[in-house]
């Protein structure tokens, strides 16, 4: 299974998911039955590392996290099963480039979160420590409604 978390710069919100939900799927055991990655629908960041706002409230969580930002292609819309946008506007681009065509489900990140309130990831990168630390709690309870789907797919 290969899942692509997708947010717009690459530098906050996914790459926190991804690592996150890695983290996750090593401690069940899962790491090697399930691919995960992150992109962003712009390319202001592509090469870059993380934030280091992202670097530090991972590192405050203890998340591993390395990634070099990259930006969405249709060709992911295809190799991928599950894309999970950050937001509706993020949403609304991965289906104008995939126009309904890819193999991949496309959802809004926050369907899996219990407490989903507007099912949107706020962008912290305007925002302060404290807006990581929130982007931290959506992402590390919504990980755990994705591990809880995963489980479920591969009847583990
Ligand atoms: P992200 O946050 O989409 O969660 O990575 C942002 C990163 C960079 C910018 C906006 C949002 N930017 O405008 O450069």
């Amino acid at each position: 299974m290969k899942i692509l978390f997708v947010c717009l710069g690459n530098i906050c919100r996914s790459p926190l998911a991804a690592a996150v939900l890695k983290q996750k799927l090593q401690q069940e055991g899962l790491l090697d039955r399930v691919e995960v990655d992150s992109c962003g629908t712009a390319d202001f960041h592509v090469g870059e590392a993380p934030d280091e706002r992202t670097i530090a409230v991972a590192e405050r969580n203890q998340v591993p996290i390395a990634h070099v930002a990259r930006q969405l292609t249709r060709k992911d819309l295809d190799e991928f099963d599950l894309v999970l946008a950050m937001d509706r506007s993020i949403m609304r681009h991965i289906n104008v480039l995939g126009k309904g065509r890819g193999k991949a489900e496309v959802r809004l990140f926050r369907t899996f979160d219990p407490l989903p309130e507007n099912y949107e990831v706020p962008d912290p990168y305007y925002g302060d420590d404290s807006a990581f630390d929130r982007t931290y709690e959506i992402v590390n309870r919504t990980c755990d409604g994705i591990v809880k789907y995963i489980k479920e797919k591969l009847n583990v």
